[in-house]
């Protein structure tokens, strides 16, 4: 067994590492883990905690993956509903269907029981009202919402700067290596875009088989690059985690237009290594790791990832 997340994951981790002890499917683990993390207000960037978009509305996005079957549970830009890794978990089991998003997904949330409300935090609200109001003018204030966002969307950054999110992998008893995720994505965002936390292959993705991979920081890059996907199919391509991670690395560095910033890498394989790798990120990285020969779960430091020159990259 074995379960890492990113650092942001401390109010649910321990949580997860009980459940898989007692023989939980490493998805239900994880989501009762995320559910804690989610009702967390200090964490900043995942359900209560989290900030809204740019009309003051949250809108959370989260994802699972069951990676003995590669079924997919996501939802995205969901307004008024927590516990969200825990929708996503019901769109996989009980919807034909992968994503839903918006308004859908409200809609099946209260279809199944999921109550209603606006996760929007008191404090969330104050700061983002305060960031509006520093950069419209008294004009656009008094007409707001009904003004042109675009031009806002470069110019309101994320207060936390890194568009983070909650990132859980884990290989439980029966040796299911699986992925969850939950984030508010990036503050202040325009309404209605979707980070790489509820898309499977950019932000999450696992399989038994060979590992699982998940990404915090920049959706926009990584959704570019498939980086979870592309972890795991080199590793099914025979490349060991490390030249796997940082061969999806080396795709994010390759990019040079549209929003570029820092991603941080998360991986296991089946043969129980693990891997976490920070791109472009400052200061140090850290995250939660767990192993039944640890007496308790630690908080380790990330690697940075160190770029190579371009004639050794896809070869490892
Ligand atoms: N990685 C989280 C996001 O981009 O929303």
């Amino acid at each position: 067994m074995i379960l890492i997340a990113n650092s942001e994951a401390w109010p649910g981790f321990e949580k997860s590492v009980e459940l898989l002890q007692q023989n939980a499917h490493g998805i239900d683990a994880m989501v009762a883990g995320i559910t804690e993390v989610e009702r967390e207000v200090k964490v900043r960037s995942v359900g209560y905690g989290g900030w809204p978009n740019m009309l003051g509305k949250m809108e959370l996005d989260a994802g699972v993956m069951d990676g003995t079957t590669r079924d997919v549970g996501a939802v995205g830009a969901v307004p008024d509903t927590l516990p969200v890794a825990a929708l996503a978990r019901e769109v996989m089991r009980r919807l034909p269907h992968v994503m839903l998003t918006g308004d859908g997904a409200r809609r099946f949330a209260t279809e199944i029981g999921f109550p209603l409300d606006d996760v929007l935090f008191d404090d969330s609200k104050r700061v983002w009202w305060q960031r509006l109001e520093k950069e419209l003018s008294p004009a656009q204030l008094a007409a707001f919402p009904d003004i042109a966002l675009a031009p806002l969307s470069r110019a309101i950054t994320d207060p936390e700067r890194v568009r983070d999110t909650t990132v859980f992998l884990s290989k439980d008893m029966a040796s299911g290596i699986h992925a969850a995720t939950s984030t508010s994505g990036w503050a202040w965002k325009y309404p209605g875009r979707l980070g790489d936390s509820p898309i499977a292959g950019a932000g999450f993705y696992a399989d038994s088989r060979y590992g699982a991979a998940a990404c915090t920081h920049t959706g926009e890059m990584t959704i570019r690059c498939g980086t979870a996907r592309s972890i795991v199919l080199a590793l099914r391509f025979g490349y060991s985690l490390r030249e796997a991670v940082d061969m999806a690395i080396d795709d994010l560095a390759e990019l040079d237009t549209g929003f570029l910033a820092g991603v941080v890498v998360h991986a296991i394989d089946a043969a129980g290594n693990h891997d976490v790798a920070s791109f472009r990120c400052p200061g140090e990285i850290k995250y939660w790791f767990w192993e039944p020969q640890l007496s308790k779960p630690e908080l380790r430091i990330a690697r940075q990832y160190d770029p190579r020159p371009t004639t050794q990259r896809g070869n490892a």
